[in-house]
């Protein structure tokens, strides 16, 4: 089933990149869309240390914003983490949950995914839950498997197409230039949309499903066109105003 009704979702995750001079490509991104009728939603993720500053200035603009991470707890003893509702409190609508980042270089597992998912809920934030294979895993034959068992385990009970947004970005195609066929693409997000009706009949045709690995303005108005796919998540290429712009302008 294509799911066309869906507004589309371009995020950009700026990872660990990013001082006060980058807020100018956020301010950027914000001029050029501004009395723009793109059909899309777009969002920037900056670092923690920005998210406030970059709230201010997106204030009242269609840009919204995320931060990359959130602690399970709303507050207490845990030195360097924030919490969901902190992140709510610097200004920003969601929050990335489960990179495969942060799953390789601080072993969050499906479960401590799944509890920051929560969390995100908790405070009002919509959660960007991603998944993806590893490359081993894709040449075994075992992504929809992978898939389909971290969906299972990362996704909270009461997803909603307003509380939840699903990123399959395959391991192997962050970063690298690398991206999966259109056809592997379409198979994986139609199994994701899959799990998403048969687990939640009411809300799961909703939920965005976004692509991120290597996506770049070549390569955006293909895979963001192929069916389920909502958006993208997108990384070094959304910490430059110009790339980012004309990623978005897929849907222009
Ligand atoms: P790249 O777009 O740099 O491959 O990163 C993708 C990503 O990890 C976004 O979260």
């Amino acid at each position: 089933m294509t799911t066309t009704h869906i507004r589309p979702l371009v995020a950009g995750n700026w990872k660990m990149n990013g001082l006060a001079a980058a807020l100018g490509e956020a301010t950027a991104v914000n001029e050029a869309l501004s009395g723009s009728t793109i059909p899309a939603d777009v969002m920037l993720c900056p670092p923690a240390t920005l998210l406030s500053r970059m709230a201010e200035a997106m204030r009242g603009s269609a840009v919204r914003i995320g931060a990359q991470d959130c602690h399970p707890a709303a507050s207490g003893a845990h030195t360097g983490d924030i919490s969901a509702e902190m992140v709510k409190d610097a200004g920003a609508s969601a929050v990335i949950v489960g990179h495969s980042e942060r799953r390789a270089d601080h072993a969050e597992l499906d479960r401590i995914v799944r509890a920051k998912a929560v969390a995100a809920h908790r405070a009002g934030l919509t959660a960007i839950v991603c998944i993806g294979e590893t490359r081993g895993e894709r040449a075994a034959g075992l992504t929809i498997d992978v898939v389909n068992r971290q969906l299972k385990s990362s996704l909270p009970d009461g997803v909603t197409g307003a509380n939840t947004v699903v990123a399959y970005e395959p391991v192997w195609a962050i970063g690298t230039g690398l991206t999966p066929s259109t056809d592997d693409v379409a198979e994986v997000h139609a199994a994701i949309r899959a799990h998403l009706t048969g687990r939640f009949p009411a809300e799961g045709d909703r939920v965005r499903i976004l692509y991120g690995g290597s996506v770049k303005p070549s390569n955006a108005k293909e895979l963001m066109s192929l069916p389920n796919v909502n958006g993208a998540l997108v990384g070094g290429a959304s910490l430059k105003a110009d790339d980012f712009l004309a990623i978005i302008r897929a849907y222009a």
